[in-house]
């Protein structure tokens, strides 16, 4: 659960029921929350995997590529949504053009896109450290299953992080790709660290998990940390 990305819903949906489409649904979490809301609530991932995970969460997940390019059948089923969500997916999308080429189409006139992502080609040395060393202190004190590099002590962190996240689409590239289709209503750069390492706590309770992000977003605004995601609103020009 991701508090932070419930607040945002609850600040850039209309209240009433939406006809939402979740792009790349996952483990089908946010559908889950979505539907809970009263949405009606449609969700596709290209992973049979994530699918099944979806539908035992009790959202009604279907298998697609919503490029269109996988050779899996395209998603089309003729109607078209007041809202797509795009969490942490559009940054695996390849092509990236295609993807929002095709959301462009399942979007009504009025249309919201919300686009929640990772952005990480913003980290730098000091954020790259940063989410190692965090990483691996709390899988030290065995509350979080974080992989570590044996034998690689003294590996540069910022190298690590490029060969870890070198084949995700960069933040640039998807916020222009998204401003050439629609037109960006808002913009924000937000701390993703925290919810990256928050993603491997073991531990049920989530008060490390918010004290990391205090601790993350304090860091950004003392210039300390760069912000490491973004989430923008779009609408159809
Ligand atoms: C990092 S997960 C994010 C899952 C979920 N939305 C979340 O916020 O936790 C990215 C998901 O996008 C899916 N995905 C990647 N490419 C896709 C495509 N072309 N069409 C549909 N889903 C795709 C992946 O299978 C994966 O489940």
């Amino acid at each position: 659960m991701d508090n932070h990305q419930y607040t945002w819903l609850s600040e850039v949906l209309p209240p009433s029921p939406q006809r939402i489409l979740d792009a790349g649904c996952g483990r089908g979490e946010l559908a889950a929350e979505l539907m809970r809301r009263g949405h009606t609530v449609t969700a596709i991932d290209i992973s049979q995997e994530a699918v099944e995970a979806a539908r035992a969460a009790g959202v009604p997940a279907r298998r697609a590529d919503i490029t269109g390019h996988s050779g899996l059948a395209d998603y089309d089923d003729g109607s078209l949504f007041d809202v797509i969500v795009m969490s942490l997916s559009l940054h695996h999308m390849h092509p990236l053009e295609a993807a929002l080429d095709r959301v462009s189409g399942l979007l009504d006139e009025d249309g919201l896109l919300m686009v929640d992502e990772f952005a990480w080609d913003w980290a730098d040395g000091a954020a790259a450290a940063w989410f190692y060393d965090t990483g691996s202190l709390l899988s030290a004190a065995g509350i979080a299953d974080f992989p570590r590099e044996p034998g690689r002590p003294g590996r540069d962190p910022a190298e690590r992080w490029r060969e870890a996240h070198g084949d995700h689409t960069p933040a640039a590239d998807m916020i222009a790709a998204v401003a050439e289709r629609f037109e960006v209503t808002s913009l924000r750069r937000e701390p993703y660290l925290s919810r990256y390492i928050g993603g491997k706590v073991t531990n049920s309770s989530t008060d490390v998990v918010n004290e990391l992000w205090r601790i993350e977003r304090d860091r950004i605004a003392a210039g300390i940390l760069p912000p490491t995601g973004f989430r923008l609103t779009a609408r159809k020009m």
